[in-house]
């Protein structure tokens, strides 16, 4: 990426795209996945998803994926990161299923033919249906449920693919669905969130020595996603401010990024030790995207709101661009001493009138980075483009390709092919 960088890693640096697959094809492609279920859902009379919408088939993934690779290609990528997902693979318990394994195998294949290299998420927020009604994760003896669906997918991939994520942001599938209730189970429980990241976490070690063990284990690159979300104080002496988010700081990032440092998950008292005692980690996905500013106001239902700063600009999102948070959470994860992906970034802009600047500005601060001496070997733009944002419907739209959700006509924006300038002066 810069002739130091180059020097110092001897690899090809990955310039990807991502998406997850029910973000790209819905209810209607994922029948047996927990959020179609959800979806139909009402709570308290109105309907989980922003305005009353359903997924349906979303960008249309399964049947449309030669075109989007034909998009990846013209923008200059070389890699792409999506999920395989579970409920398709396995839609009733212990029953596999060898199409929908077929169909990820002649996605990789056509990914690895137009040059691009994949990178498979095992586990993107969603469950199938009848796992979720054992418990999910909030049972320990679920977890054995999903590691064998991983030992299944290796199985079939492991000779294709040599990139695997296990699961993707811990923290944030807690946060949604344990802490704020906006994704299923639809709980507000702390207690029960904290089992399900120590869950999460035993899951994800579980998974790695059982595939390590299996074909083709030991050159796989396998590693964990995380979100790094820092909440900071609007007005750094207001002590409202800085008490919450030194709370959610600690349990959303210190806490997890501990666990890979020394197999210890500890939360005041709770605590739960990897039985080896071993950080099993190839790789760090980091996913970035801004920082919370906490501001108290004067409601009793509603103390903290989320703010930016007069000279900042927000995105459509209640946060700013913050392209030197990437910087530093680059930083705070390579504690954990093994090469980082960023594996998301990207801006909601409807409008595509930031898009170049946060695209600009936030791969700036990956290439000081990499100057610094940072072990970053690739960078995920989310996403290609337009898709399902869970609770948030199609409100918001951080694609590359704008996409039409009737037709399922998809065109790059102005601002998209920004990326397309970024790769071609960094790999110069
Ligand atoms: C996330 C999720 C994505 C979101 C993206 C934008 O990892 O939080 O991976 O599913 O769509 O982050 O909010």
């Amino acid at each position: 990426m810069t002739e130091r960088a180059v020097r110092t890693h001897s690899h090809e640096f990955l310039w990807g795209t991502a998406i997850s697959e029910y973000q790209v094809s819905g209810a209607v492609g994922c029948p047996h996945s927990n959020w179609a279920d959800w979806e139909i859902q009402r709570a308290n009379g109105s309907r989980r998803i922003a305005r009353g919408r359903f997924s349906g088939n979303a960008c249309d993934f399964k049947n449309k994926y030669h075109e989007y690779i034909a998009i990846m290609k013209e923008l200059g990528t070389n890699a792409f990161r999506f999920s395989v997902e579970w409920s398709n693979v396995e839609p009733r318990e212990g029953i596999f299923c060898a199409h929908a394994l077929t169909y990820y195998s002649d996605f990789c294949d056509a990914l690895i033919n137009a040059g691009i290299t994949p990178m498979i998420t095992l586990h993107h927020f969603t469950d199938p249906g009848w796992f979720a009604k054992k418990g999910g994760f909030e049972n320990e003896e679920n977890i054995s449920y999903f590691v064998r669906f991983c030992q299944k997918v290796f199985e079939s991939l492991g000779h294709k693919v040599h990139f695997w994520a296990t699961i993707n942001e811990p923290n944030i599938y807690m946060f949604q669905g344990y802490l704020r209730g906006v994704f299923p189970p639809g709980k507000n429980n702390p207690f029960l969130a904290l089992r399900v990241i120590k869950n999460l976490l035993e899951a994800h070690t579980r998974t790695y020595t059982a595939l390590k063990n299996m074909a083709h284990g030991i050159q796989a690159r396998i590693g964990f996603v995380h979100q790094y979300l820092m909440f900071y104080p609007y007005t750094s002496w207001n002590l409202f401010e800085r008490i919450p988010g030194f709370m959610f700081n600690h349990i959303l990032n210190t806490a997890i990024l501990n666990f890979f440092k020394t197999g210890i998950f500890k939360v005041m008292n709770y605590e739960y030790r990897a039985l080896s005692g071993e950080p099993m980690i190839d790789f760090v996905g980091l996913n970035y995207y801004s920082r919370v500013l906490v501001k108290a106001q004067m409601s009793i239902s509603n103390p903290f709101v989320p703010a930016c700063y007069p000279d900042e600009i927000m995105t459509d999102m209640p946060y700013a661009l913050y392209p030197q948070g990437l910087y530093d959470a680059i930083v705070t994860v390579s504690q954990l001493n093994v090469p980082i992906y960023i594996t998301e970034n990207g801006i909601p802009d409807g409008k595509d009138d930031r898009r170049e600047k946060f695209i600009t500005e936030y791969i700036s601060q990956v290439h000081r980075a990499c100057a610094d001496g940072y072990d970053v070997r690739g960078y995920y733009y989310w996403s290609l483009m337009d898709n399902f944002e869970w609770d948030l419907g199609y409100l918001k739209k951080f694609g590359l390709c704008h996409v039409d959700f009737e037709t399922k006509k998809m065109t790059v924006r102005a601002g998209g092919r920004s990326y397309a300038q970024a790769i071609k002066k960094y790999s110069e």
